[in-house]
């Protein structure tokens, strides 16, 4: 229950409210109680942030922006997945009790703070964007209606609050290593629907290696997304279905190999025509090229870029492994960590590289690729 305790900085009296915080480590831990001074436009951070500089100072907590921005204040309060920073105090009762835990998908290691590293495996098994080989970068070229149907994806702040949402993989560590979740499912959506994407097999990668199938479309994940992205509606029904129309209907699956084929070929010959009468590659628009069409919801017009992606992914490459900090003794960042009294960690391209990166450096089956191996 709520009592008064002192005026805050305005003048206004703040009052004392009843928190519940997990405390703990991997070994184990429990729910603490905590009475805590709250004072108007507060969040649930600035309690966090509070008792640290209080009664519980080695009280572990990650925050960057406290503007909703960073992605980094994710924890479960009152049992829903939220940002810290942006969740007002004043959202609650002035009796209720605020429970504060962890994010329950991800291993803890000390009290609000979790282990996301499943995340950044999934992000560094999505193979990159890849442009259109005949390209340069500054000929690319993108109708606007393409630029805003992706640009609702590029708003994910990467708060993992959907991932540790979803069920298939809250309370099922068993299905990690073939389920992706519902944050790479837009980044695939994302570049499926690009037009300059070379790679025509996002749906299908989507749905062999990201595990899209698991998904039965519950929109927890949009549900929780303070980036209001709605996940579900406009990145995973529309890929699951795509693959459907792809993999089961027949009249789709006969008429791309009849019309398309015969559609594409008209198409490249036409290119080709263009390109001897002006005079060479050089002279072309890059608005010619079928890359630079408007999209049809990531099917190729290209038959070098369909062949192209199904070589797949560049699984050979070698994966940069992320640089972990060294520790002192009793787990601690050593003061020089803290101070960036060292030098910067080492490119995971190597020291000495030239770009463009030769093709065997890069995740997605460049079409030099063959030819250098
Ligand atoms: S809609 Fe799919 S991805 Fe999103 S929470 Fe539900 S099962 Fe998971
Ligand atoms: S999609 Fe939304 S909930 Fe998921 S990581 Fe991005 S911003 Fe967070
Ligand atoms: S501190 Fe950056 S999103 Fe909360």
């Amino acid at each position: 229950m709520g009592t008064q305790s002192g005026p805050d900085a305005a003048g206004k009296p703040s009052t004392k409210r009843a928190f519940r915080i997990w405390r703990g480590d991997e070994s184990g831990g429990d729910l603490q109680d905590y009475q805590v001074e709250v004072n108007d436009g507060e969040v649930v951070l600035d309690i966090v942030h509070r008792l640290q500089a209080t009664e519980a100072p080695d009280l572990a907590c990650r925050w960057n922006c406290k503007a909703g921005k960073c992605g980094s204040c994710s924890m479960e309060i009152n049992g829903m997945p939220r940002l810290a920073c942006m969740t007002r105090m004043s959202t609650f009762e002035e009796t209720e009790t605020v429970t504060v835990t962890p994010l329950r998908t991800f291993p803890v290691i000390r009290d609000l703070v979790t282990d996301v590293s499943f995340n950044y495996v999934k992000a560094r098994e999505t193979p990159a964007f890849a442009p259109p080989a005949d390209l340069a970068p500054g000929q690319y070229r993108m109708q606007q209606v393409d630029v805003e149907r992706s640009q609702e994806f590029r708003k994910c702040i990467e708060c993992f609050l959907c991932q540790n949402t979803c069920h298939v993989v809250r309370d099922h560590e068993e299905n990690k290593t073939a389920f992706a979740g519902p944050r790479y499912f837009i980044r695939a959506a994302e570049l499926d629907m690009h037009p300059l994407d070379a790679k025509t097999d996002r749906k299908e990668y989507a749905q062999a290696e990201q595990g899209l199938g698991y998904c039965n479309i519950t929109k927890c994940c949009t549900e929780v997304c303070p980036e209001h992205i709605k996940i579900t509606d406009n990145a995973i029904i529309p890929m699951k279905e795509r693959v459907v129309d792809r993999r089961y209907d027949p009249l789709v699956w006969l008429g791309s190999k009849i019309f398309r084929r015969g559609h594409d070929q008209r198409e490249q010959q036409q290119a080709q025509a263009t390109r001897r009468e002006s005079g060479g590659a050089a002279e072309r628009s890059p608005l010619d090229s079928p890359h630079g069409l408007h999209s049809t919801g990531g099917a190729s017009h290209d038959p070098a870029a369909e062949q192209q992606a199904e070589r797949g992914v560049h699984w050979d490459r070698q994966i940069p492994q992320p640089q972990t900090a060294p520790v002192d003794a009793s787990g601690r960042l050593p003061l020089t960590e803290l101070t960036f009294d060292r030098p910067a960690a080492p490119s995971p391209f190597g020291e000495d590289v030239e770009f463009p990166l030769p093709a065997t450096g890069l995740n997605y089956a460049h079409p030099e690729q063959g030819e250098q191996s």
